[in-house]
């Protein structure tokens, strides 16, 4: 199935060039998403030599297949950051995104390809059983200051609400990839060297140098902004991971207009609409699932289903998927960690306004003013008490899911029996190997284990990729790195693939 997201498919391409030679700098940046990009900018702008390696396109990775709606709460609910926390933490987790949405407001004034449009956040209950969470959404918005209020229906084109209906006012949406794209424009404008399709290979993070395939870079501070840091960092055991599924449909005759729709429930969905180059979308995105853990085709149909169901759209235009980070205790990570980078990481599905708050952070830290918020948010925090019940429930499921894969034996079968199109886990010469027969008939066979910390793969049938479990990493039929924190490649079987 072709995953490409509206803002990818309509979005001017970015075309920067490769690296190519052995450099230095002061701040190398790891990744050309939204924090990268922000940050990559703001540094240049305080006159700092930095470089910026993006592994693929800029936006290709998380922002490009976002939702593109920016919002003072969190997906999870400011209440339940009061919950885990307190009300003056969800208080400093508003002010800090509302800050980070007015300066993307403030990028976007010269850049209409953004289609940056304020917009109220509606969020309500579609069952009886969710009223409660409505209302203990407005209470904790309320408290943090926010200008909420409560109405008793949603706008036409939406499906009914069965209880109240909580609209935050003064939220906005933006196109994200073609906000990014200028963004790193400008960056490299004001002098930062930017490079796509320059994957970092190896992160000597003790001498700071990190190796592509073409070229290297000694940095005085290395930044991961790669969604979840490369290697091994700790906070790894602290995050659960998970994929959602999008579509954009061509709009119907029902246009609930600007806003973030955001019904609970079981088959809650986020929707919004997109006027872009003449055209009206309506896009939803679906429930989330734990990477690796799931059927992903059926995930993203399911979305689409109900979506037809509730919103009769026109036809699917664009379907994709994305990959989220979810820190412990409801707050992202963000600071030095153990190997002395900075990191920038469990935004959840939050990323674009996280990762703003985070290029801004960082970028204040490295210019030697201490921010509070991002003393809060380091990764070095010790707070168990905020989030172990969840941790353990995912991590409970995780363990029971890496127990079995490791006393199931793959397939005794031939790799040659594979069809177009199928995978398996397979038991061959005493190993077991990941294998994919693509459409063209091309083989692929790949170690099933994992680079980066050892568990194992499982087959994605709607991205064609191999998916860890546990931290999220994935990887390309024929083992190349797509996300996550491995850098290393499955290894790929060398004989007997015919
Ligand atoms: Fe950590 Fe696979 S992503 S073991």
């Amino acid at each position: 199935m072709d995953t490409t997201s509206v803002w990818r498919a309509t979005a001017p391409g970015p075309g920067f060039a490769m690296l190519q030679d052995d450099v230095q700098c002061d701040v190398l940046a790891v990744g050309g998403g939204i924090t990268g990009v922000t940050l990559a900018l703001l540094l240049a702008e305080q006159g700092r030599r930095v470089v910026l390696l993006e592994a693929g396109e800029i936006g290709s990775g998380t922002t490009g297949h976002s939702t593109g709606n920016l919002y003072a709460t969190t997906s999870q609910g400011l209440s339940e950051i009061a919950s885990r926390w307190d009300d003056d933490v969800a208080r400093e987790v508003v002010t800090q995104r509302k800050a980070a949405i007015d300066f993307i407001e403030l990028q976007c004034r010269a850049n209409p390809l953004a289609v940056f449009t304020r917009c109220p956040l509606v969020l309500y209950a579609r069952e009886a059983s969710d009223d409660r969470g409505v209302e203990e959404e407005r209470q904790a918005l309320a408290r943090a200051g926010c200008l909420v209020r409560l109405d008793d229906r949603v706008p036409a084109g939406l499906p009914a609400a069965r209880g109240p209906v909580m609209v935050l006012e003064d939220q906005a949406q933006l196109q994200p990839q073609a906000y990014v794209v200028e963004l790193a424009r400008r960056a490299a404008k004001a002098g930062a060297s930017i490079h796509e399709h320059s994957r970092v290979l190896d992160l000597d993070t003790r001498n700071r140098v990190a190796t592509t395939a073409t070229g290297s870079v000694k940095a005085g501070e290395i930044v991961l902004a790669t969604h979840s840091p490369k290697g091994f960092h700790l906070v790894h055991a602290e995050m659960t991971v998970h994929r959602e599924y999008a579509v954009a449909f061509e709009a119907g005759a029902q246009d609930p207009g600007a806003g973030i729709f955001w019904w609970l429930g079981e088959e809650g969905l986020s929707i919004r609409m997109l006027g872009q180059g003449g055209k009206r979308y309506v896009i939803a995105a679906g429930p989330e699932h734990k990477t690796g853990v799931h059927n992903a085709k059926a995930s993203l149909l399911a979305v689409e289903h109900v979506a037809t169901q509730v919103l009769q759209p026109g036809p699917p235009l664009y379907r994709w998927s994305a990959q989220n980070y979810r820190s412990h205790d409801g707050l992202p990570y963000i600071g030095r960690d153990h190997t002395g980078c900075l990191i920038a990481t469990g935004f959840s599905t939050d990323g674009l306004t996280w990762g703003t708050v985070a290029a801004r952070g960082i970028a204040a830290e490295l210019a030697g003013q201490a921010d509070p918020f991002l003393q809060r948010c380091s990764p070095g925090r010790f707070t168990p008490a905020k989030g172990a019940r969840t941790l353990a429930e995912e991590n409970v499921a995780t363990v029971r899911t890496l127990v079995e894969d490791w006393l199931t034996h793959g397939q005794q079968e031939q790799l040659s029996s594979l069809a177009p199109g199928d995978s398996a886990i397979v038991d061959s010469e005493g190993e077991t190997f990941a294998a994919y027969r693509a459409r063209d008939g091309e083989l692929f066979a790949v170690s099933a284990v994992c680079t980066h910390l050892g568990c194992k793969v499982r087959w994605n049938s709607m991205e064609t990729s191999w998916d860890c479990p546990c931290h999220g990493s994935r990887f390309r039929p024929d083992g190349t790195v797509i996300e996550g924190p491995a850098i290393a490649a499955l290894r790929r079987k060398q004989a007997q693939l015919g």
